[in-house]
């Protein structure tokens, strides 16, 4: 949340990934330091220490190697790890805390790893399907099962799958008809976790609603065209989705 984190002083990551609601925002452009349109819809910062890769395109392996990017990229930060630190250094109070949290002055590899441990702390447990899964069996309704037994019968569980019910995978978007324009055409499989409370979806951000994403994912990856009743049921089990943070249920952006 501290905005020495970028060049100018008027960003933090928090800035554009909202803990108090879903560890995105509706829309990056509104903060991109150059005003540049985003080419990608701002993912959740929540559970995404559990994902095996980051970002859309799935090109970090690690929290402080895309924490560095962050920090570098010119429409996020527009900074640099050596600045950062540097301004760090300039702070008294922050010396202390580093010193006793590293036993050292803020250096690269400290401030990467504190920006990571916050990041590993950014898990959304409890929710409804976790409890089911743990086996309390009335933490699903009739309907939200018979949408998770849609989601693994027509086959959305091929590509979202693990931990975080997707992030473990790579896998060409638009299979069977196209389903975003722009590139790249091999993603990251998105993480579900949360999925009701992040709006817009896919990496362009071009579908608004659940509806819209779950119709589309159908058709585009499946070759399936859904009746009502189908969209109904898949977005009901995709609502069971939601975790907790800090004991509070994840909440969506203000529209
Ligand atoms: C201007 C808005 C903006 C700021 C500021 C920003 N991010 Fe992001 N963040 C994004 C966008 C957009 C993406 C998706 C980028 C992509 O896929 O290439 C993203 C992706 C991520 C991801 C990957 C999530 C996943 O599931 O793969 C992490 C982790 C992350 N950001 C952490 C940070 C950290 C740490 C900072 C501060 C150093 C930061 N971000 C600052 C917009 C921002
Ligand atoms: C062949 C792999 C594959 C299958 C099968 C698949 N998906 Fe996806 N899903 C993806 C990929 C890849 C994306 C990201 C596409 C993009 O934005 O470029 C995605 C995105 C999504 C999103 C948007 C997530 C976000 O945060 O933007 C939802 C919701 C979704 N899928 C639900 C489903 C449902 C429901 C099914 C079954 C009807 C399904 N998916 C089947 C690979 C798949």
């Amino acid at each position: 949340m501290d905005p020495r984190l970028s060049n100018d002083g008027k960003l933090a990551c928090s800035s554009c990934h909202d803990v108090s609601t879903n560890g995105a925002t509706r829309s990056s452009a509104m903060v991109r330091h150059d005003g540049s349109n985003a080419p990608f819809d701002t993912l959740t910062i929540f559970n995404s220490a559990l994902s095996f890769r980051l970002n859309w395109e799935g090109n970090y392996r690690t929290l402080e190697s895309q924490a560095e990017s962050s920090l570098e990229n010119p429409a996020n930060m527009a900074t640099s790890v050596e600045d950062v630190v540097s301004r760090l250094n300039a702070d008294p109070q922050m010396v202390r805390q580093f010193r006793a949290a590293y036993g050292r002055a803020p250096d690269r590899s400290s401030l990467l790893d504190a920006l990571a441990a916050f990041e590993k702390s950014l898990v959304t447990p409890g929710s409804r399907f976790d409890r089911w899964l743990a086996g309390d069996t009335a933490a699903l309704s009739a309907a939200e099962l018979g949408g998770y037994e849609i989601f693994k019968s027509f086959g959305c569980i091929s590509c979202h799958q693990g931990v975080n019910v997707g992030g473990n995978l790579f896998q060409r978007q638009g299979i069977f008809r196209p389903l975003v324009h722009a590139k790249p055409d091999v993603v990251r499989v998105p993480s579900l976790r949360n999925v009701a409370a992040t709006a817009p979806y896919f990496h362009d951000g071009s579908a608004a609603t659940l509806e819209e994403a779950v119709r589309k994912m159908a058709a585009a990856q499946l070759d399936r065209s859904l009746t009502d009743d189908q969209v109904t049921a898949l977005v009901a089990f995709l609502q069971t989705l939601t975790g907790n943070y800090r004991g509070m249920p994840v909440k969506g952006t203000p529209q």
